[in-house]
């Protein structure tokens, strides 16, 4: 992935630092994942139509690229999805809400992938009851391509400021297909202060902060060993890293240095915000939470295709105690009737950004 020569120190979920400052040429280059990169390569590369969906499927966002899906192939025509339990997040996502989000971006582009191939995929939501699989996934003959599916490769969560400029009017109406924008200046403001105040929560939060600290990646080598979590890699960061300022327990130290600098970064990051999106939902259902992963992966692609983009900013939907109050304001805000808020999103001009790390196909297939 290149990297510009622009300093792009930025943040990761609720953790601190993906970054690099970047003199280009051989260094950057050697100090990129590659491994950890493969899947992005692979997307299609398989010779069974469900394995080439699933490959698309697994580039889907996700809560702390935690990837927590399993594959599990039956017959000629059939997958049943899992959630692998053991990446869950009980500190920031106590309820699994934001994990079977993520689900729900998978699903639908693992759909999108086989349409792509002219398959329909018949799907039964949570089969055995919610502890269960997620979906029985049935591959038949009969569906149209999809014309979001292109943009599947160039899809990010752009964890960088955006540019001072409005998201237009067109944009704007193309994207209410999928979520409500909001571009009005007072609920703009309001919305930066609450992402910023409940980040600072999350920060401050001994139990939230150390569930981001353990999933960090520090440099090449561990982001190839463990291509999930939150990757700090580059050769600012890397270098950082030797020099001690960076390191796993300094990041958990609000004190430190290395800590301090992410939260600077992330606050002039959520500043730099013209306009959000949010999904809502009437009901908290599994199937809601599916559904509304479903419309957040095809809001990033059509965010995608007007090249605007997109980043979710969930601190304050996250259901842990010390993050009530905002938790009531955002809902106070944003949510109609006792609608349940599932995803709000940053949204604007943003630089272009490279893949993140994925673990490859064959580590997420299990037998019966
Ligand atoms: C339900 C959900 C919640 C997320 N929350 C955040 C968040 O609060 N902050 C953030 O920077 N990214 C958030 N993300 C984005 C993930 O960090 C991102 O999808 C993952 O790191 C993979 O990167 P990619 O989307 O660029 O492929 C969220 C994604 C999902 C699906």
């Amino acid at each position: 992935m290149p990297l510009t020569r622009r300093k792009t120190l930025a943040l990761i979920g609720g953790g601190v630092v993906l970054a690099a400052a970047a003199a280009g040429g051989a260094f950057v280059s050697t100090r990129n994942p590659v491994r950890a990169l493969a899947p992005w390569q692979m997307a299609g590369h398989y010779d069974d139509v469900r394995l080439r969906a699933l490959s698309w499927a697994l580039l889907a966002p996700n809560p702390h690229n935690r990837q927590p899906w399993l594959a599990e192939l039956r017959g000629d025509d059939t997958v049943l999805i899992h959630r692998d339990k053991a990446r869950n997040l009980p500190a920031t996502d106590p309820f699994d809400r934001q994990l079977t989000i993520g689900m729900g971006c998978f699903l639908e582009l693992m759909v999108m992938a086989a349409a792509e191939e002219g398959l329909a995929v018949a799907l039964t939501l949570f089969p055995e009851g919610e502890d269960g699989p997620v979906a029985h996934a049935r591959f038949a003959p009969g569906a149209t391509a999809d014309p979001l599916f292109v943009h599947a490769l160039q899809r990010r969560s752009c964890k960088e400021p955006y540019e001072d400029r409005p998201v237009p009017d067109a944009a704007a109406a193309a994207l209410a297909a999928h979520a409500r924008i909001l571009r009005d200046a007072e609920m703009v403001a309001r919305l930066r202060d609450l992402t910023w105040a409940a980040l600072d929560v999350e920060f401050h939060t001994p139990a939230t902060i150390q569930e981001s600290v353990d999933l960090m990646r520090f440099g090449r080598a561990e982001i190839e060993t463990n291509p999930d979590g939150i990757d700090l890699g580059g050769p600012v960061l890397e270098t950082l890293m030797l020099a001690g300022v960076i390191n796993r327990a300094a990041q958990a130290d609000p004190s430190s240095a290395g800590f301090q600098a992410g939260v600077d970064i992330y606050n002039k990051m959520l500043a730099a915000t013209p306009a959000y999106a949010v999904i809502a939902t009437a009901g908290n259902a599994r199937e809601d939470q599916i559904e509304a992963g479903r419309q957040w992966l095809r809001l990033n692609l059509a965010a995608t295709q007007l090249g605007l983009a997109v980043q979710p900013v969930s601190q304050a939907l996250q259901e842990f105690p010390e993050m009530a109050e905002h938790y009531a304001t955002a809902h106070a805000l944003l949510a109609r009737d006792g609608e349940t808020v599932q995803m709000l999103g940053r949204l604007g001009y943003g630089p272009a950004t490279g893949p993140s790390p994925r673990w490859p196909l064959e580590t997420r297939l299990i037998d019966a």
